[in-house]
């Protein structure tokens, strides 16, 4: 099924100048960027972005956090689509705790902070978001992004993909 998804290049991905490292990993796999743009995140934005529902899931600590985190500096945001693109996004970007992430994963080639880590210090610097599922892109395409910053064209190798 042809989906759309949001990534999210976190500030830590932005500083440690790895824009290019992680374009290219969704490219080289065919899917198509239909929309990409640098936002300086406010409070409100990484609020709505990160709801009530993270803080269920990992706890208050970490939803504040991670709105520090998201607001600290600029993020790239991206809408991906392709065929199945929300899993397909999901495998390439990898595991949240970055010592777990399998290699050839973005965040198994770029990072490496254990679980108990990351807990213990809140430090979920994982250079990545992507939407989880179908509801949650949804949601997030239109939080990020409006209409006219969405653009179809068609590129040269689809084809020879789908
Ligand atoms: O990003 P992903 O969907 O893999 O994980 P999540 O469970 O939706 O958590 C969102 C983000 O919270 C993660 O990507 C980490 O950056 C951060 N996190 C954290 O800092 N500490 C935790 N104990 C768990 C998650
Ligand atoms: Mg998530």
């Amino acid at each position: 099924m042809l989906q759309q998804t949001l990534v999210l290049i976190k500030p830590d991905g932005v500083e440690r100048g790895l824009i290019g490292e992680i374009v290219k990993r969704f490219e080289q796999r065919g899917l198509k960027i239909v929309g990409m743009k640098m936002v300086h995140v406010d409070n409100s934005l990484a609020g709505k972005h990160y709801t009530e529902s993270i803080a269920e899931k990992h706890g208050k600590r970490v939803r504040d956090y991670l709105t520090n985190y998201l607001t600290s500096g600029p993020v790239i945001a991206i809408i991906i689509q392709g065929s199945s693109a929300i899993s397909i996004v999901r495998k390439i970007v990898g595991s949240t705790y970055p010592g777990e992430a399998d290699i050839g994963t973005i965040r198994g080639d770029y990072t490496h902070a254990s679980k108990e880590y990351v807990k213990k210090n809140n430090q979920g610097h994982n250079l990545i978001h992507a939407s989880e599922n179908e509801e949650d892109a949804k949601k997030e395409l239109s939080l990020w992004f409006s209409i006219d910053e969405i653009h179809e064209y068609k590129l040269s190798h689809e084809e020879h993909i789908y």
